[in-house]
């Protein structure tokens, strides 16, 4: 008679654990039901909301005309001067003054660009930036007078197909190489601190090599063109030119 009682306890024990197992796994399921998703749930949503917060960014930065395109396809009006333009503070002293400016929000970027890399010891500084349609027709006479109109039409813009005129773009240029305009500048600790890092400040490395057929120019390591940084680093991930991210975009 007590070993029958011994075993009813024993199984009713074990078929109450069961029970207690099987409520506490439905209530931790319904929890996870109810209160916020899974943790597969959670990462869509925050993918979806990453992906809305990039979207409205490339919309700003589209409206504010940081994705203006400007080649020999696309030219600017003669008379086109953008409205913002705000002065440079680290440039090459001894080159056209008029063109130490940049659209506002170029500059300050282009200024925290400078700023970092000179707190890893490194120079940079523009030679210019902005450039007048007068200014660029100046350049444009005197590169072809210099090399001839083939020559010059690899590596200068003619008047009115300049993003210089934009605001946006900078050309560099460092100690190293006492401030020249040069191919060099790629190998200097200057360039190679550019093409891995600009794009964090949200400039782009505007005529990369190999691109020649659709930038329409030869490889300039020193010339950069601002974007954002979104745009940027989109860009510089997917090893782009601005024509084909314009493309891609639907710009
Ligand atoms: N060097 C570039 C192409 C310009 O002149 O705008
Ligand atoms: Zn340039």
């Amino acid at each position: 008679m007590k070993r029958k009682i011994k075993w009813k306890k024993s199984f009713y024990l074990r078929f109450l654990s069961l029970i207690l197992v099987a409520a506490v796994l439905s209530g931790l399921t319904a929890c996870s039901g109810t209160d916020g998703g899974s943790s597969e749930d959670l990462s869509s949503q925050e993918t979806e909301e990453a992906d809305a917060a990039k979207a409205a960014q490339l919309a700003e930065d589209e409206a504010n005309g940081l994705f203006l395109l400007v080649n020999k396809e696309h030219p600017v009006d003669a008379d086109y001067v953008p409205e913002d333009l705000e002065p440079i503070r680290y440039y090459a002293e001894d080159r056209n003054a008029n063109s130490r400016y940049m659209r506002a929000e170029a500059a300050d970027h282009f200024h925290r660009l400078v700023e970092a890399a000179a707190q890893e010891g490194i120079d940079i500084v523009m030679t210019t930036a902005y450039r007048s349609y007068e200014f660029q027709e100046i350049l444009w006479n005197y590169n072809v007078s210099q090399k001839g109109e083939e020559e010059a039409n690899k590596t200068s813009a003619r008047p009115g197909e300049s993003e210089h005129q934009t605001g946006l773009a900078v050309d560099l240029s460092t100690s190293e190489i006492d401030y020249r305009n040069s191919y060099d500048f790629e190998n200097t600790a200057a360039g190679k601190w550019v093409a891995e890092n600009a794009h964090r400040f949200g400039f782009i490395i505007r005529f990369p090599q190999n691109k020649t057929d659709i930038t329409g120019y030869s490889y300039e390591p020193w010339h950069l063109r601002y974007v954002g940084e979104t745009a940027a680093a989109d860009i510089y991930e997917q090893n782009l030119t601005l024509e084909e991210y314009v493309e891609q975009m639907g710009f």
